[in-house]
């Protein structure tokens, strides 16, 4: 059971939480929200979301100026309980649909294409709205909302990562999810409209050898820090 903590910060507070694929950032932001009464936003989500309409469309996702023609089409919807967030496309829950083989597969050259990332920012934004909740992504802490009052770079080891990814989907194959997540971090970091980066401020958490907890933990300590000074 959680308990929202009581010394919570609460209000404008907002946590970005960035960093590589499969680092926790799901999990982690989510429990920091639950803990501290606030929101929750999965960014990553969105893209995903977008991706999921794309193919389903029938639209070439490696045709940049076809996947930036239709960007603006699809309507896409976030509900931010941390205990039960939501993602819709035109009404439709894609909570599943997102995490499959062949979404994962086409959603880092779409988040790569600018008319993309400028039609979700606005989205975001407005998601972000008066603060008060945790977002996770890329390049939240750089782009998105760089006057965050913290903001946290989650990082692993590639093993580590592959390993609890695996084991989050139910599979065996350690080796695939490891080369399915490498790939989308060379292009997430590579790309030239706000890459996977480090931002200014960030305090980098290595969760390698961390508990699930335990990076909650120094995730709300930063958070009551922050809201001290
Ligand atoms: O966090 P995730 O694995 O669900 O994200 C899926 C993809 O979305 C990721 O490969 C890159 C992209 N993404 C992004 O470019 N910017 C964000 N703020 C969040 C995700």
């Amino acid at each position: 059971m959680s308990t929202v903590d009581s010394t919570s910060p609460s209000g404008s507070l907002v946590i970005a939480v960035d960093g590589t694929s499969g680092s926790g950032k799901s999990s982690t932001s989510r429990g920091v929200a639950e803990r501290l009464g606030l929101r929750y936003l999965d960014t990553g989500a969105m893209f995903r979301a977008m991706t999921w309409w794309l193919l389903r469309e029938g639209i070439d996702v490696r045709d940049e100026a076809a996947v930036a023609a239709a960007a603006g089409r699809p309507t896409i919807e976030s509900g931010t309980d941390p205990l039960a967030p939501t993602i819709t496309v035109d009404g439709t829950d894609v909570s599943v649909a997102i995490r499959a083989d062949e979404v994962n597969a086409a959603v880092s050259p779409v988040s790569a294409v600018p008319e993309v990332r400028a039609r979700l920012l606005e989205l975001q934004r407005k998601a972000i709205g008066e603060g008060g909740i945790v977002v996770e992504g890329r390049d939240i802490g750089s782009v998105v909302w760089p006057q965050a009052e913290v903001k946290v770079y989650l990082s692993a080891d590639p093993d580590a990562r592959a390993q609890r990814r695996t084991a989050e989907q139910g599979g065996t194959d350690v080796a695939r999810t490891q080369q399915s997540l490498l790939e989308r971090d060379r292009i997430d970091s590579g790309r030239a409209t706000a890459p996977l980066t480090m931002a200014e401020g960030a305090v980098h958490v290595d969760s390698t050898h961390l508990t699930l907890a335990e990076v909650i933990d120094r995730i709300v300590a930063l958070a009551t820090r922050a809201r001290r000074a």
